[in-house]
């Protein structure tokens, strides 16, 4: 396949095939407004690239996810969240020097200035830590620059700023939430296991770390690290396409992330167990209010994927083996089970290829870990973060790039005469 050929009365305008390396292609219409007079129309950008990227390769039909080029399955089980967040942003694995440096580098921030720790003390008793997460990450840009424009020669700086401040901001978040002290990061720990420990220790005693959930958090931060165009990261690149600083972007990323049909329906899963577990009706009766629209199947279907989310198989396994070996027996693991098995047996989720994604099984390990629901998208955020950071250093490094400004279909008032008050 070549070019196409777009046909509009008497004007026949060559549209351009922009070449992939792997999957769909993508055909140029930049100037079908100037030639034509006429837009495009594509809700929900179903059918749109709104750029090109060499970070991750997805087919949706086929269950494949690659972070620049490497398969999904082969970094869960061999890689660690550090080494991804590295290949995520600078293109290849890093050697061990390398690896090293990006540590070191990224440990000189996860202590953060005294003053931002206040903004926490100001929020209520149970906020939500995800907005107020976003709210951090955006006042640490104030701590950063009075510019409001970033200084280009010190992205890195930013990107090691970002990735050691925001476990700090996501651990205060949720000691703020529970009235806990907050701790302080340790040179010494693991970026994961300074997470769990500000999250879960006391400065009374010694944290006692489990080596099986340090390890199972790893593999959830990889398999987030980052899934191309999504809503958050569209939104990221949307907001820094505006010339705004890396720290704003990826603020908009956490709210945007935050919405129950994106990273928020980790949380939505959880309570629809719940919610199942105390209606006492069974799966079966769940699965039929969903098939009359009274409810949504939470953590299932994908706008890409129509078949089975690779990283959901990983989490699934997990899961699997992480509460068993805890509990010997988690109801709502078994609810969840039987619901998915379920699903994928019922026409009405055949039909549309309706198949688990990351997030149907991510709750219930969260949970086993101690995390309450209201941290689950919090803790998405923190995988999430190298693939946000990536896409935005990504994009401002493209020549080509420009701000985006989506264009729209009036079908408002036609022009029409101002009325007086008086006679309204
Ligand atoms: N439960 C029941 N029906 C569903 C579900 C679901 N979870 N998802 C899609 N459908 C149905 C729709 O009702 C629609 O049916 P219809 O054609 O008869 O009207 C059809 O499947 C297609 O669905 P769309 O909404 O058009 O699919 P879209 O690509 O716009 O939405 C989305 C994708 C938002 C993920 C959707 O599947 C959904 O809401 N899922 C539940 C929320 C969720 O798990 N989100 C996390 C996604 S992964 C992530 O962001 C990390």
């Amino acid at each position: 396949m070549g070019n196409a050929v777009f046909t509009h009365g008497a004007v026949r305008l060559e549209l351009p095939m922009v070449r992939a390396t792997a999957g769909n292609n993508g055909y140029d219409i930049t100037k079908l407004l100037a030639r034509t007079g006429e837009t495009t129309y594509d809700i929900g950008f179903g059918s749109t690239a709104a750029c090109k990227s060499a970070i991750t390769f997805i087919d949706g039909e086929a269950g494949v996810l690659r972070y620049r080029g490497y398969p999904i399955e082969q970094l869960a089980e061999k890689a660690s969240f550090m080494e991804v967040a590295y290949l995520v942003l600078y293109g290849e694995l890093p050697n061990a020097e390398q690896l090293d440096y990006f540590n070191c580098a990224i440990n000189g921030y996860h202590l953060i200035d005294e003053r931002l720790k206040e903004m926490f003390r100001s929020a209520p008793r149970r906020s939500h830590p995800m907005p107020l997460l976003a709210a951090a990450i955006n006042s640490l840009s104030t701590f950063v620059y009075t510019n409001p424009l970033i200084d280009p020669t010190d992205l890195d700086g930013a990107t090691h700023r970002l990735m050691g401040a925001v476990p700090t901001l996501a651990a205060y978040g949720y000691k703020n939430s529970i009235g806990q002290p907050m701790l302080y990061p340790l040179d010494s720990e693991s970026y994961v296991e300074n997470f769990i420990r500000m999250s879960f220790g006391v400065p009374s005693r010694p944290y006692p770390f489990d080596e099986e959930i340090i390890k199972a958090l790893d593999v959830l931060l990889i398999l987030h690290a980052d899934h191309e165009q999504n809503c958050s990261t569209s939104t990221v690149r949307l907001v820094g396409s505006s010339g705004a600083n890396v720290y704003v972007s990826v603020a908009a990323g956490v709210n945007a992330l935050s919405g129950p049909l994106h990273g928020g329906a980790n949380q939505a899963v959880l309570e629809m167990l719940a919610h199942i577990k105390r209606d006492g009706g069974g799966v079966n009766r769940f699965v039929e209010k969903v098939k009359q629209r009274e409810a949504k199947l939470m953590g299932f279907g994908h706008r890409i994927y129509k078949n089975y989310d690779p990283r959901a198989a990983i989490v699934k396994q997990h899961a699997d083996a992480i509460l068993r070996h805890r509990t010997g027996h988690d109801e709502l693991l078994d609810i969840a089970l039987t619901l998915e098995d379920t699903a994928l047996n019922d026409p009405y989720f055949q039909e549309r290829k309706l198949y688990p994604n990351v997030d149907f099984y991510t709750g219930l390990i969260y949970q086993a870990m101690g995390f309450p629901v209201d941290m689950f998208t919090v803790l998405f955020a923190i995988g999430r973060l190298p693939g946000w950071i990536a896409h935005w250093r990504e994009q401002a490094a493209d020549p080509t790039m420009k701000i985006g400004r989506p264009r729209q279909i009036y079908v408002g008032q036609a022009k029409r005469d101002f009325v007086p008050l008086d006679q309204r």
